[in-house]
Parts: structure tokens; C-alpha cells; sequence
């Protein structure tokens, strides 16, 4: 602010004196004076109600969360830095979960969750409420009552991702204790129906007191502000996170969304191998190839198929799967599914999480 009004009354000044070299006289400047120009109106970042109710809830500093990608290094350094971390179980066995929860309530305050993708059975989930997993995150549908009840019994919470009206009311009755608005620009896979501009609205009509996260697209503490000023409580950021030193994807995969802008994003079902649902992709040789044909349904996919590489632990990734290229896997890296968001043309470097953390915090302040 101080430094606009500085320069404003730098400007006017030399108007001034450039004015007064012409030898015209203060009258005369009078009745000729310019509008001003306008000022431009910085708008500063504050939280609102539901942000501090969500900040006390969790005991968090920043009302900034990690969505299921990233890993448990990132989702550690997420914690530690003051905002809510992450780790993704639906894929675990029983007892990784059960090591994975002892490690992050050993590490951190707990202020983390555990994510649960329901297309997916949540076999894991008995393992992790029994090491005392203090959070649970749920998306792609809803937790069985069964569920919540042994949430509810260890003392833990929970949150269910929705993005409309319709499916924000059947998630409430289940007394979550937050939700995530998931939007359209979502990177990853998409239960969305609508952008956030739509959705979010709608999801606040029925909330009440449970705060509401915004998810999808969010790359800066600007897209934070904004969504805060329109009733969210916080941000969830999967792209913009996992382009961070700790998270476990490979560097050529965290350099594509260094690269890339919205537009090399597509929301399409190309990657269906395995999980035939909507996602947010970065258009890569595979995806236009498969344009490049007319996109054809399963079974008449170009190259359908043909293994383009292996995981860390040797498995092989065939085309179209919706493995990506993660740290240590080989092969044809560009050729795999890269999930990403819109919010992709906001990510232009690869920060330690908390150098990150404190960049969005200033972003989202603009003082
Ligand atoms: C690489 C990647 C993997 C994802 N995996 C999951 C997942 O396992 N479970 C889930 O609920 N959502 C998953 N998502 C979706 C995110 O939870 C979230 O909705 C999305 O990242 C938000 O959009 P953004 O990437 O633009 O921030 C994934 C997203 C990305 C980018």
C-alpha cells in the first residue's frame, strides 16, 4: 500500500512540476487538472469464520491442504510447516497403513488425514482407525455409516468431497466435520460435475456450520483469497503441491507442470485402463495419438496394450493406465498419464513445501 501511494504522489508531483516549468499558475492548474488516475484498490487477505473454525479444529496455522497426492515425505513437510497434510491409503495394505499412521502421528500433531478414493475398497481403513489415524478424508462416494460410527467412537474426523448441492446434502447426513468442494479444473480424477464458480456456492447453501474447502485449480495464495472471500474455508492443492521438492513424483513429471499452462490440460476418460472414470490430464503423446484417431473406446485404442515402462518395484505400466510417472519409475516417462489441473500455468518453480506454505500465506494476505 505504501509504496502505491508513494509512487501516486510521485506521479501527481511530477504532473505537478512539469505543469509548473510551462509557467502556469496554480489557478490555472486548477482548472485544468487531469482526473486522477485510478488507484488500484489492493484488496488484503483476511480469513473469515468458517477459516478460523477450521484452523482451531485442526489446530493448523494455514488453512492450506495437501489433496491425495504426494506422499508421506510431502504430507510430513505439509504438517510440520503449519498446513494439513496428506496420505493416500486406499492403495496400502492393512499393515503399511498401520506403519504409514504410527510414522505421521509420531512426526506431526496429527494434523493430517488419510484419503480414501471409495470407487476403491477401503481395505486398510480398519488397520488405520486401529493405529489412531486422527483424520479421514473420503471422496467418489460415501462412507458407510458403519464407517463413521468407529471414526466417530476413536475421537477421529472426517471430511467427504462433493460438488453439488444434491450430493453435499446426502453427505451431511452423515455429520462430517468438513467437506472438500471439488471443481471441474481438478487435476487427477474428476467427480465434479461443474467449476467451482458453480459449485462452491451451491455446497455453502446447505453446509450450515461445516466449513467448506475449495479443490480444483488452486495454485497461488490469490486463488486462496478469492475463494476464502466467497464462503470457502480453506484450499485443497494436488498439482500445485505435488511440484514441490518432497513429493513423490518423478522430476520430469513436476517439470511438465513447471511447463505447462491450463491449456495442455484435458479433461477426457483416455486413461481408462483400470479405472474408466473423468479425469484432468496434461495432453502427452498418448493422449493425442488417441485424439489423433477420433478417441476411440477401449479396445480400438491406439497402441492399447503395449507396456511403456515399469514402476519402482518392477511392475509393468501399459498405455492408457493410470499409473504415472512417480520417482524411480523407467521407461517412456512422457508417454504416461500425468494428472494435473488448470491451475498449472501458476506453477512456475518446484519449492520445499514450506518455503511454498509461506509464499501462498503472503500471496493470500497481499499486504
Ligand atoms: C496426481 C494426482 C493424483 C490424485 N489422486 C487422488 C486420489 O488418490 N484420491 C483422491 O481422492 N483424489 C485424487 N486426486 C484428486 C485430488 O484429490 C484433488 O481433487 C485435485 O488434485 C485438486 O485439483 P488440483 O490438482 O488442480 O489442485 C489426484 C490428483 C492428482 C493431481
Amino acid at each position: 500500500m505504501k509504496n502505491q501511494d508513494n509512487s501516486s504522489s510521485r506521479r501527481n508531483f511530477l504532473k505537478k512540476s512539469s505543469l509548473a516549468g510551462l509557467g502556469l499558475t496554480t489557478a490555472l492548474m486548477s482548472s485544468c487538472e487531469q482526473p486522477k488516475p485510478q488507484e488500484e484498490i489492493r484488496e488484503i487477505g483476511e480469513l473469515n469464520e468458517s477459516s478460523k473454525k477450521l484452523l482451531s479444529l485442526f489446530k493448523l496455522k494455514y488453512p492450506f491442504f495437501q489433496a491425495a497426492p504426494g506422499g508421506e515425505r510431502l504430507a510430513m513437510a505439509i504438517a510440520k510447516a503449519g498446513g494439513m497434510g496428506c496420505v493416500s491409503l486406499g492403495g496400502a495394505s492393512p499393515e503399511d497403513a498401520y506403519e504409514i499412521v504410527l510414522r505421521m502421528n509420531k512426526e506431526t500433531n496429527g494434523n493430517y488425514y488419510a484419503n480414501y478414493l471409495l470407487h476403491f475398497e477401503p481395505n486398510s481403513f480398519d488397520k488405520a482407525i486401529e493405529a489412531g489415524c486422527p483424520n479421514f478424508q473420503f471422496s467418489w462416494g460415501l462412507p458407510s455409516k458403519e464407517m463413521v460410527t468407529k471414526i466417530k467412537s476413536a475421537g477421529a474426523k472426517f471430511c467427504v468431497q462433493v460438488s453439488s448441492k444434491q450430493n453435499a446434502e446426502k453427505a451431511l447426513e452423515l455429520l462430517p466435520d468438513f467437506l472438500f468442494c471439488q471443481g471441474l479444473e481438478a487435476g487427477g480424477h474428476i467427480q465434479a460435475t461443474k467449476y467451482l464458480k458453480d459449485a462452491l456456492p451451491q455446497v455453502l447453501e446447505v453446509a450450515g456450520e461445516v466449513p467448506v474447502l475449495v479443490s480444483g485449480g488452486i495454485s497461488t495464495g490469490h486463488d486462496i483469497r478469492k475463494a476464502i472471500k466467497n464462503g470457502a474455508a480453506g484450499a485443497v492443492m494436488g498439482s500445485r503441491f505435488i511440484a514441490a521438492k518432497e513429493s513423490d513424483i518423478s522430476d520430469f513429471y513436476k517439470q511438465k507442470l513447471v511447463d505447462a499452462d491450463a491449456s495442455n490440460t484435458v479433461y477426457t476418460n483416455c486413461f481408462s485402463l483400470g479405472w474408466n472414470a473423468m479425469h484432468r490430464v496434461l495432453r502427452n503423446s498418448t493422449f493425442l495419438n488417441w485424439e489423433a484417431e477420433g478417441c476411440p473406446l477401449e479396445g480400438n485404442k491406439p497402441g492399447e496394450g503395449e507396456v511403456i515402462g515399469k514402476t519402482s518395484w518392477g511392475m509393468d505400466i501399459e498405455r492408457y493406465s493410470g499409473w504415472g510417472p512417480w520417482e524411480g519409475y523407467t521407461g517412456d516417462l512422457e508417454s504416461m498419464c500425468m494428472y494435473a489441473g488448470e491451475g498449472v500455468g501458476e506453477i512456475k518453480d518446484i519449492p520445499a513445501a514450506s518455503d511454498l506454505i509461506e509464499r501462498l500465506w503472503k500471496e493470500f494476505e497481499n499486504k
